[in-house]
């Protein structure tokens, strides 16, 4: 009984989907804190592939409570599309609940993202869902939160005053349409009373079920080189990824996390523009992009692909105070001759072993590489850390003595019944 975290270490998509609906099986309640439906986790039950965007991947288990928090920005047509795709898959979807604190992701943040992005000189990237000009209306004070549709009447004044600004904005600053307030509140008429149901105040649910000694996971999504103060900025989200962001994002004390647990993936993958230190613009990184299936669950774009960079994993472990690792994806690199390494950042002719906070020097930066003797043996159906092949083990064994975190799950395949259990994360 616990409250466990959970968290991406690289740029994402490190396969944190898949192991929080594994660990969602002992959860009481599985809670999203921060993010929107730009997160795009995969899950894989009896070969059914399930992605999810804004619900958190311990939906599939329909004995636990699923949480968006209130530090998500939630486009809540997009929340009953993911739910109406789950019922279709004959799933249950009365176990999920929205904070009346969350903010709600409206049409004209999406319209924003898109013509930010279209017009910018140096462009992020974005996933274009809105969360950029979400997360800016929140902190600017004049976001609206989901407690404020309960009134519909409070909510449609609240669109009107802010819809006459975004469309001046939209019309003069980007030479763009504007967006049509009749039709938002139409849209949103009809989904109001689906909706109004769900929202509560999630926090003192959270914090009662943790006091009661139950056991609470949160689903990080994105991952801590996109976290908005210590990533790679101004190429992240908008967001903060890290364990420190559930406190904020989900209203509970540091002191209340037990676990945080880090997702590794056994290489590197990054989504959108900014500087990628160990990355392969060559064969061997298409080699990695086609047996790791490395394309975008949000948006389809072909995700750039490297080395593991442990120079990055170390820095996630400062920021997040990592108490296990959940070792992803390495069955991936089974048929290589040799698996590099990143150890250190050689810049400017000195090397260094922490991440640097000016993007200039991050991309000056040459990868110093260790490298390891590959594996040729199938390892996805193994399920015991000692049957795995010595080449493979010494692989795992450096990751720890680098980051001097254990690995406690390794994770050989994207079905919820592929992993090896090491160490056992309560
Ligand atoms: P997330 O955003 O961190 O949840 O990760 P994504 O779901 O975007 O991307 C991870 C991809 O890898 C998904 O397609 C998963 O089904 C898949 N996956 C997860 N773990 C493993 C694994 O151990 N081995 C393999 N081969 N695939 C995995
Ligand atoms: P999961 O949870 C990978 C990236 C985008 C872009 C930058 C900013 O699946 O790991 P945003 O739309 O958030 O303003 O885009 O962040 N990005 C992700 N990359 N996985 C994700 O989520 C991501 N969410 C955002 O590609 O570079
Ligand atoms: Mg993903």
């Amino acid at each position: 009984m616990s409250s466990q975290v959970v968290v991406g270490t690289q740029w994402g998509d490190e396969g944190k989907g898949k192991i929080v609906d594994v660990l969602a099986e002992n959860a009481d309640m599985v809670v999203r804190f921060q993010g929107g439906d730009n997160a795009g986790h995969t899950v894989i039950v009896n070969g059914k592939k399930h992605v999810l965007h804004l619900l958190p991947s311990g939906v599939l288990h329909e004995d636990g409570l699923c949480i968006i928090g209130p530090g998500v920005v939630c486009n809540p047509f997009v929340l009953l599309e993911e739910m109406s795709q789950l019922e279709k898959s004959g799933l249950s979807t009365q176990h999920i609940i929205v904070s009346d604190r969350a903010h709600i992701l409206m049409p004209y943040h999406c319209y924003q993202d898109e013509l930010e992005e279209a017009a910018a000189s140096n462009k992020i990237g974005t996933t274009k869902k809105g969360i950029g000009p979400c997360y800016s209306d929140k902190y600017a004070r004049h976001g609206i939160r989901f407690h404020e549709l309960k009134d519909f009447e409070h909510f449609k004044k609240r669109v009107a005053e802010c819809l006459e600004f975004k469309n001046k904005l939209f019309v003069n600053v980007y030479n763009a349409k504007p967006m049509d307030e009749k039709k938002i509140i139409e849209d949103f008429e009809k989904i109001y009373s689906k909706i109004v149901p769900m929202i509560k105040e999630t926090t003192s649910i959270v914090n009662d079920a943790i006091d009661e000694g139950k056991t609470v996971l949160f689903e990080g999504a994105q991952a801590c080189m996109l976290d908005i103060n210590y990533g790679t900025y101004p190429y992240v989200t908008s967001s903060s990824p890290t364990s420190a962001g559930v406190t904020e994002g989900a209203g509970i004390a540091p002191s209340k996390i037990d676990k945080v647990v880090g997702v590794v993936k056994a290489y590197s993958t990054r989504v959108g523009e900014g500087p990628f230190v160990t990355e392969l613009e060559d064969e061997q990184g298409q080699w990695i992009r086609d047996h790791g299936h490395e394309f975008g669950a949000t948006t389809g774009r072909p995700r750039r692909c490297g080395w593991l960079d442990l120079v990055v994993v170390k820095h996630a472990n400062m920021l997040n105070g990592l108490t296990d690792i959940v070792l992803t994806k390495i069955d991936v690199l089974t048929g290589l001759d040799t698996i590099k390494v990143c150890v250190g950042y050689d810049i400017d002719g000195k090397v260094v072993d922490h991440v640097p906070s000016d993007q200039a020097e991050v991309g000056r930066a040459r990868p110093v590489y260790k490298e390891f003797p590959g594996w040729k043996e199938d390892i996805t159906k193994i399920e015991k850390k000692e049957d795995l092949p010595k080449e493979c083990l010494d692989y795992i064994e450096f990751i720890e003595q680098y980051t001097k975190v254990p690995v406690s799950l390794i994770s050989v395949g994207p079905d919820r019944v592929n992993n090896i259990y090491v160490n056992e994360i309560k």
